[in-house]
């Protein structure tokens, strides 16, 4: 039995069509869920839904009984980064518990140096929770993937075509972008063949790519100039504020910007080719379907 967390979620949901589609029957797939009422597509595939939530520890052993082989899907809490930590330790915990043989982590790309990278809270969580795997002595497998392509139209922002231009104080620094759905059938992958078994995979792509660069691949998707302005970041921060962003995006997309300005997202790999059979989703072809 493989047990999928964040099954309602984006990464987690895609995780089970692959799996499907590599011919895991329904009946060998679980899915762990925070509210079951957003499950239905789920049971009316004939997977079973199990009721469950990363900081309530009972309800994890609970729902990991009989289960072999398990996708932990990181947490998105927004609260504080230290709550995603304790929430994937309390998932491996009790995973030993209930004699689950093998986890999955979905994990973040992540560069030797990175305590100087404006993202380092969020590496260190993963750091510190791939850590805790690695010694808990489950079998595992740590997925390091890469930037989603689906952050660039949230970073570009929605009113681009309408605007012209892209705001973002992330310089000319690079980013390794990958579509979370590849990410997702990757690790389908792992899940349904051998030899996976304590290994950490950095699943990126074979380019990196700049905003200037995503800017000239929109404006030539949508027939018309789009530019790309790297602004300071007091400037971009308050030019947020007048478009009525909250703090909390605000201090995010601040967070991301920097971190590609950095190059902390610029890791190049053909792990993800290999996995896939084919050559990743590249950033114009994914702007091409999105625009
Ligand atoms: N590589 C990247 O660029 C990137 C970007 C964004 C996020 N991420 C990370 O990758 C993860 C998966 O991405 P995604 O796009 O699938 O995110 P998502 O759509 O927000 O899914 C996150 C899933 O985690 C579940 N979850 C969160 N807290 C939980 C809790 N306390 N107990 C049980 N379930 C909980 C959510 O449950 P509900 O469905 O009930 O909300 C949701 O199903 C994210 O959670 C985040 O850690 C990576």
């Amino acid at each position: 039995m493989i047990l999928v967390t964040g099954a309602t979620g984006k990464f987690g949901s895609k995780a089970i069509d692959h799996l499907l589609k590599k011919g895991v029957r329904p009946s060998e797939i679980s899915a762990l869920v925070r509210n079951a009422a957003n499950a239905d597509n789920l049971k009316n595939r004939g997977i079973e839904v199990k009721a469950g939530d990363y900081t309530d520890y009972d309800s994890l052993v609970k729902a990991f009984q009989g289960v072999d082989k398990l996708l932990l899907v990181s947490s998105n809490d927004r609260q504080a980064v230290e709550n995603r930590t304790a929430q994937h330790i309390n998932i491996i915990k009790a995973a030993k518990e209930a004699n689950v043989k093998y986890i999955v982590y979905t994990s973040f790309v992540r560069k030797t140096n990175f305590e100087d990278s404006s993202i380092a809270a969020f590496q260190n969580s993963h750091a510190q929770t791939e850590a805790y795997l690695r010694s808990s002595g489950v079998d595992y497998t740590i997925l390091q993937n890469g930037i989603y392509l689906e952050m660039i139209p949230i970073f570009a922002g929605e009113k681009v075509a309408e605007t012209g231009v892209i705001l973002f104080p992330a310089g000319e620094g690079k980013a390794s972008y990958v579509l979370r759905e590849e990410l997702a059938e990757a690790a389908a992958h792992i899940l349904t063949t051998q030899g996976h078994e304590r290994q950490i995979y950095s699943l990126t792509n074979s380019a990196s790519v700049s905003f200037s660069e995503i800017a000239k691949a929109i404006g030539y998707q949508l027939g018309k100039d789009i530019s790309y302005e790297s602004l300071d970041v007091d400037i971009f921060e308050s030019k947020m504020k007048q478009f009525g962003v909250p703090d909390l995006y605000i201090g995010m997309f601040t967070m991301w910007a920097l971190a590609q300005a950095q190059g902390t997202m610029d890791v190049l790999n053909n792990t993800l080719e290999g996995f896939l059979g084919r050559k990743p989703t590249t950033m114009s072809q994914f702007i091409a379907q999105v625009y």
